[in-house]
């Protein structure tokens, strides 16, 4: 992938990606993600919802038929896989660039969502500019991100205190600012494909909010429910159970 950070788009990843994801999620979108957003979106009960970076559409084929549904995303390849693999025809898919205002007509969705994503895209205030102006007034936001706090890639990692015999996640960097590259492949090493990764604290994410036009209605975190056996077994599941992998931001527009 170039390196330069403007192109954020997965293209150069997508044919990995794909795999990744297949047509029903990787192990958290299936286990963690999915089932709470689903829970999430009942609530709100939209009767339309834009998908901002949609990757390949996993969230388009987890969700009510009747919901008009409209996905975004940088990379063709990966919309072109969510246009293969959907089995609505109303479903429609779109490649565009999210740090530049996005060319749709539609005002008025009931929902917006950015799943996995914020996180991935140079602008994230843009993102969220992009998602006000195509909200109703009272529309609902979705964000789903890697946990700010405790998944900070290269600055956070878990660590084991040997007399207290418990897994603990180290956190050396949090309130600055961060543009990470990432290796899609680290056996390949500089010769891999690079995504990469913006890191903002909480604080930031509730002031781009609010300069987006949004107030936060609440957060949710949410724990891997994944489940370890041998000896490591007590001090791994309790960590896992204490620190949470995603924050879900749920937001209205004012
Ligand atoms: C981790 S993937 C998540 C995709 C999907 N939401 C999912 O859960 O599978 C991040 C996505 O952000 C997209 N992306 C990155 N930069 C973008 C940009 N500038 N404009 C639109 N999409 C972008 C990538 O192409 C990729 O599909």
């Amino acid at each position: 992938m170039t390196k330069n950070k403007e192109n954020s788009s997965w293209e150069p990843v997508s044919e990995w990606y794909n795999k990744v994801v297949g047509a029903t999620g990787h192990y958290y979108h299936e286990n963690v993600i999915l089932p709470k957003l689903s829970k999430l979106l009942s609530e709100a009960n939209p009767a339309s919802l834009l998908d901002l970076a949609c990757g390949q559409g996993i969230l388009s084929r987890n969700i009510p038929d009747r919901i008009e549904y409209v996905g975004v995303d940088a990379a063709a390849t990966l919309i072109g896989s969510a246009k293969k693999l959907s089995k609505n025809k109303k479903h429609q898919f779109i490649v565009a660039d999210l740090t530049k205002p996005l060319n749709l007509p539609k005002k008025d969705f009931d929902a917006c969502s950015i799943i996995l994503a914020l996180q991935n895209i140079p602008d994230a205030k843009q993102v969220l500019k992009t998602a006000a102006s195509h909200l109703k007034t009272g529309g609902t936001l979705v964000i789903v991100l890697n946990h700010p706090c405790f998944r900070i890639p290269r600055q956070t990692a878990w660590q084991i205190d040997e007399p207290k015999k418990i897994q603990y996640r180290r956190v050396d960097l949090y309130m600055s600012p961060l543009t990470i590259p990432i290796q899609a492949h680290p056996s390949q090493g500089a010769s891999s494909a690079q995504t990469w990764s913006y890191h903002y604290n909480i604080s930031d994410y509730t002031k781009m909010l609010k300069g987006a036009g949004f107030a936060i209605d609440s957060m949710d975190e949410w724990c891997s429910d994944k489940q370890s056996t041998g000896s490591k077994a007590k001090m791994e599941n309790r960590s896992r159970d204490e620190i949470p992998m995603f924050l879900a931001i749920i937001a209205k527009k004012l």
